[in-house]
């Protein structure tokens, strides 16, 4: 592989430049959701707080919190928070428009008398209004990708329930009015109290594995199997069929396995004399048409490879200027994911404008294709562009540094997981920044720390465990790179582990941490659905086994006691207080699920 080492943008300023644009964006989806608010914008109050008057709209944040005016007499509207929290006007006469909010909360106005709008969230969580009395009508947020949507709440009203795309929706409650359920578009309704027609899993909880199949794309983190770590170049129709009919047999599609992706290599030695990409006949004799076909038969989707440069990384034709003719091919095939990889790039070509342009492609067929965009390092462009993106280079299944490869930052195990989950102070390459990505990951979006290399035989069925585990509760895509056709007892019973996906697929989709000081013996957490629900994951890196300890409190828990479920061996180990303390073997882990109360 060649690694483009130049031309990494300055960080700050890329991210300065998200910033910006995500703040015009959230102020015209302010404007959006309601008449009155269109035409007021064009006169709008200067950021700032102020009282009275038509319109009054607060202050704009950038990282930090925006309240909306306090009582305006026709309208108020809460401000845009990028990164922080947007509150919706409050006792604005007619009308209050909650705030909006990218990757944090908004929530909608309350008691304005006739009409209350949610806030709406990107990436963030977005609550109803909620309207008191009269004749009062209250709309739920809506959440863009976001974690969830929450219905309005009405007295005496009515009360319509939140839309999600791509996230969550729970029903909107109404007492005495009506109450129309959430729709979720490719995403996962949680039944309200009183539900028309939500979308998917409508009453019930929800259940991983992709049951969402239309509309938003990867609402929890893509799963599934890849070809290159085990087979590299040696992939053909035989391998991806008998792949195909395996995750069914193995039970891994059961568990959410969903995507068999073909890497690089598939690819003819040049286009035909129209410019088509084409298969290499020879190791796909029947076309990747008819490849679909059957994969698509087995209710699995497939997914390809290309590259923005002009050739690939393996040096077969890349899609530098193609971009267009080559979405519609995949689109014709019936191709629902794009690996992209940053291999050859074109001279004089810029590589956020190549990733854009086969992202529009993709848009641009009607088909919903995962996109995923390899391009090595993170860049906070591809947050916008593609459903995930690689945070590293190249996973080796190794859990030690292989020094032939470190001038490349490591491609080892541990080397992703802290170039994707850690601390600043562990990147080893420090341009990420306090707090680093984490922030970045939710439903439709996710950080890319590499396929799994679990089952090829580099590191210990103790490695794999804790190199499962640490992907899951950093929410990390789950894609196998082993031959699943031939798998040991241990190792289908890591990539089936049923409580340990369902970490990885909570529909929060929140990227768990590291909380621990220590940086040897570790405790990570992640936030799942539910009240006081986390994931922790305790992490010995050292020699020896060792004992870890995790309390309550640091993983923000109010309560004092809580149940403790371990996620490998099945068991439920019931009410503990204040903390737990296990024993984890060296290079091990143990994962718990759990729930204070
Ligand atoms: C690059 C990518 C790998 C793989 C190869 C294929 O190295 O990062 O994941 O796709 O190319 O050539």
């Amino acid at each position: 592989m060649t690694l483009r080492q130049d031309g990494i943008p300055d960080p700050c300023q890329a991210s300065r430049a998200l910033r910006r644009e995500s703040f015009f964006r959230l102020a015209l989806l302010t404007c959006l959701t309601g008449a009155v608010c269109v035409s007021a914008c064009s006169n709008e109050a200067p950021a700032g707080s102020s009282t009275g008057g038509v319109h009054t709209t607060g202050s704009n944040a950038t990282g930090g919190a925006a309240t909306g005016g306090t009582t305006g007499t026709t309208q108020t509207m809460g401000g845009s928070a990028t990164g922080g929290t947007a509150t919706g006007g409050k006792a604005g006469m007619p009308q209050t428009i909650g705030g909006s909010a990218t990757g944090e909360t908004a929530t909608g106005g309350s008691a304005g008398m006739p009409q209350t709008i949610g806030g709406s969230a990107t990436s963030g969580t977005a609550t109803g209004g909620s309207a008191a009395g009269g004749t009062t009508e209250a709309t739920g947020g809506s959440s863009t990708g976001g974690a969830s949507g929450t219905g309005g709440s009405a007295t005496g009203g009515s009360a319509t329930g939140g839309s999600a795309t791509g996230g969550i929706g729970t029903g909107g409650k109404a007492t005495g009015g009506a109450a129309t359920g959430a729709t979720a578009t490719g995403g996962t309704a949680l039944g309200g109290t009183t539900t028309t027609g939500g979308a998917k899993n409508t009453g019930g909880t929800t259940s991983f594995g992709g049951t969402a199949s239309t509309g938003a794309l990867a609402a929890t983190p893509p799963m599934g199997w890849n070809s290159w770590n085990k087979f590299g170049g040696s992939v053909t129709d035989t391998l991806v069929r008998g792949i195909a009919d395996a995750m069914v047999s193995s039970g891994m599609q059961a568990v959410g396995y969903q995507y068999i992706n073909i890497d690089d290599m598939w690819q003819a030695s040049n286009r035909d004399s129209s410019g088509n990409i084409v298969p290499d006949n020879t190791k796909f004799p029947n076309g990747m048409k008819a490849l679909a076909d059957y994969v698509h038969g087995k209710g699995l989707k497939l997914g390809l490879y290309s590259d923005r440069g002009t050739k690939t990384c393996a040096g077969k034709p890349g899609s530098y200027s193609y971009e267009a003719k080559d979405a519609q091919t995949y689109a014709s095939w019936g191709v629902d994911y794009l690996k992209y990889d940053n291999c050859s790039p074109a001279a004089g070509s810029n590589i956020q404008t190549d990733y854009t342009n086969m992202a529009n492609a993709l848009k641009a067929t009607g088909r919903p294709i995962v996109f995923s965009i390899c391009a090595w390092w993170f860049y906070t462009w591809e947050t916008s562009i593609g459903q995930l993106w690689r945070t590293g280079t190249d996973i080796v299944d190794s859990w030690t540094e292989d020094p032939s490869k470190s001038s490349t930052k490591g491609h080892n195990f541990l080397a992703l997981l802290d170039n994707n989950g850690g601390w600043s102070s562990r990147y080893s390459d420090a341009s990420y920044g306090s707090p680093g990505l984490a922030q970045y990951a939710g439903p439709g979006h996710w950080n890319d720390p590499d396929m799994l290399e679990v089952g090829n035989g580099g590191m210990t069925d103790t490695e794999y465990q804790s190199h499962f585990s640490l992907w899951a509760i950093m929410a990390a895509p789950l894609i196998a790179g082993n031959d699943v056709r031939n798998m040991t007892a241990a190792t289908k019973n890591i990539l089936t582990n049923a409580d340990v996906i369902a970490v990885d697929q909570d529909p929060l989709g929140i990227q768990g941490k590291p909380i621990s000081t220590s940086t040897t013996l570790e405790v990570w957490s992640k936030k799942l659905s539910g009240d006081q629900t986390y994931a922790v994951v305790l992490f010995n890196r050292t020699e020896a086994s060792a004992a870890i300890t995790v309390t309550w409190s640091s993983l923000g828990m109010t309560s004092t006691s809580a149940t403790v479920r371990d996620l490998w061996s099945h068991t439920d180990l019931g009410p503990t207080a204040t903390q737990y303390t296990a024993t984890v073997p060296s290079h091990g882990v143990v994962m718990l699920k759990v729930v204070g109360g």
